[in-house]
């Protein structure tokens, strides 16, 4: 809990036991990091679907975040609520399909919250704008690209952010 948080993000992906988790942690990670005024950046994630409503992160997805140096293990899966909208200040989508499920849910002011996380980037790199793909199907491979893409994301974030964040 960050009391009188200086900004409230939202990372969503579908089940939020893999994708939006680590983002979550991948940012939190970066603004540790920073300290100061960025630690008062709140950061929660959800998914657009009630399946794993609870549930820890999946095992492979803590796996690789402590591989980075980070612990997602006390996170439990939500469910993306209305009020959201409202309480957030950007909303971050893992993908395209999340993003349109959320542009459906949203009123047309809170949409403007909505964009790709992946957007973050600057338009010249390789990611820019790209899906971080579900890896839920696949290989542990898979989570470590997630944490890449993910960190690539934070870091160009917290490059835009002034120093006094939410100022
Ligand atoms: P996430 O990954 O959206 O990154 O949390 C998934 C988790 C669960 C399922 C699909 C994707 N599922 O089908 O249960």
């Amino acid at each position: 809990m960050v009391p009188n948080p200086s900004k409230k993000i939202l990372f969503v992906c579908l089940g939020n036991i893999c994708r939006s988790p680590l983002a979550q942690g991948v940012f939190q990670h970066r603004l540790m990091q920073q300290g100061g005024d960025f630690s008062r950046v709140a950061l929660d994630s959800a998914g657009t679907v009630a399946y794993h409503i609870g549930k820890s992160p999946d095992p492979r997805a803590c796996s690789a975040a402590r591989a980075s140096g980070f612990d997602i293990a006390n996170q439990r899966a939500r469910q993306v609520s209305i009020s959201d909208f409202d309480y957030f200040d950007e909303i971050f989508a893992m993908d395209r399909a999340n993003r349109a499920a959320l542009l459906k849910l949203a009123d047309p002011i809170s949409q403007n919250k909505i964009r790709l996380v992946m957007s973050l980037l600057d338009p010249s790199a390789p990611f820019f704008d790209r899906d971080v793909p579900d890896p839920y199907y696949g290989d542990s491979d898979g989570f470590t690209e997630v944490v890449s893409m993910l960190d690539q994301a934070a870091a160009a974030w917290i490059a835009s952010l002034s120093p006094s964040v939410g100022n």
